[in-house]
């Protein structure tokens, strides 16, 4: 018999098998939900002692239900697909992995920049299409001289800021919550909101999804981008209005977009879709082989943690720990 028992509500591995290995050490089982849906989840997270999530969504009401749980174990970084509040009310720590794929997320967004800026996916279809054409694909301007907003300064903006200036782009940013000394240390402005939207020839969203980045690039926001400028967002789909975006677009405020995430994972009826100035890629800047093996080893360690009673080393709500006897122990 399994020491602990660990449920996964949905995963993106191919297998389990790096995270059963880390789970080996004390005795736990894996048992993943048949479909990422509440009552599949809950057949297999009710007692469970951990719940590894990725994107399906874990309800108030689905942690009222989990009679032993003691750590939701986000494989990801965003956690905004859990109710924290909640957990924390239950004594459920939960977790992510903040830190396994800086590099990817910020080569694809340089990559989604340099993508839209220099036609990549418009030309190559023209190409592929018989088209070997240089008036189609004007205008293009020059990297060097011109000026990227990011949007939040966290860990991964602040590697697409070197790989940016490298191309001789100054680099601005809006982080209501950033030391100065990281800015300084980075070479970045600090500027606020609307004059980042103002001088940016391209805006890259970096800031979490919390209800005061919900809609953030909005109509009002698109108004106040440059015609030329392009917008990218390797952050969270909802933090862009799409409808609003899509009117920006045929009004001409603004160049294009280049998106990895969307409001609706797969999008449907989006009035972005079909668009020669639009970018679209499913939810892949996390992605490489090297990145997949760490969350998944980093994720399960904190698991592991835990249970142990030890300290998880990234929790997102620490207060849930109070008061836990167990938590305490080494
Ligand atoms: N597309 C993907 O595959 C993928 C992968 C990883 C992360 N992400 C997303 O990227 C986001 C950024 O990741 P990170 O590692 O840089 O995060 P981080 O936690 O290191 O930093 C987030 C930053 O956002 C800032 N912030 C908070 N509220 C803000 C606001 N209203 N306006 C501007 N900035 C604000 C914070 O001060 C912090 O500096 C994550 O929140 C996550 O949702 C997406």
């Amino acid at each position: 018999m399994a020491q602990f028992h660990v449920a996964v509500s949905d995963t993106v591995f191919p297998n389990l098998d790096r995270a059963r290995a880390v789970l080996s050490q004390i005795g736990a089982d894996l048992q993943l939900a048949a479909e990422p849906k509440p009552e599949a989840i809950m057949r297999v997270a009710k007692d469970a002692d951990a719940l590894f999530a990725t994107y399906a969504k874990i309800t108030a009401e689905m942690i009222r239900q989990m009679t032993r749980c003691r750590i939701i174990s986000r494989f990801g970084i965003g956690v905004d697909n859990v109710d924290i509040p909640v957990a924390t009310e239950r004594g459920i720590v939960v977790t992510k992995v903040p830190d396994y794929c800086l590099d990817e997320v910020s080569d694809h967004a340089m990559a989604l920049l340099l993508s839209a800026v220099r036609k990549i996916p418009f030309a190559n279809r023209l190409v592929q299409d018989g088209r070997w054409e240089m008036p189609a694909v004007v205008p293009i301007h020059r990297l060097r001289g011109t000026v990227l907003g990011l949007v939040g300064f966290g860990r991964i903006p602040q590697l697409v800021a070197p790989k940016a200036q490298s191309f001789g782009i100054r680099v601005v940013t809006h982080d209501p919550y950033i030391p100065k000394d990281v800015l300084e240390r980075a070479g970045v402005q600090h500027v606020e909101f609307g004059e980042l939207l103002k001088i940016s020839d391209y805006v890259s969203i970096h800031a979490p999804l919390l209800p005061e980045t919900t809609g953030l690039f909005n109509a009002e926001a698109f108004r106040q981008m440059k015609p030329h400028a392009y917008l990218i967002n390797t952050a969270r789909g909802p933090i862009v209005d799409e409808g609003a975006l899509a009117a920006a677009l045929d009004a001409g405020q603004l160049a294009g977009a280049a998106l990895d995430v969307m409001a609706k994972e797969p999008p449907q009826n989006s009035p972005l879709l079909g668009r020669p100035n639009v970018i679209l890629t499913p939810h892949t800047s996390f992605y490489s082989e090297e990145s997949l093996a760490d969350l998944e080893t980093k994720a399960a360690e904190e698991v592991v943690r835990v249970l142990r009673g030890q300290a998880p080393r990234n929790p997102v709500n620490p207060e849930a720990l109070k008061g836990r006897p167990e938590a305490s122990r080494a």
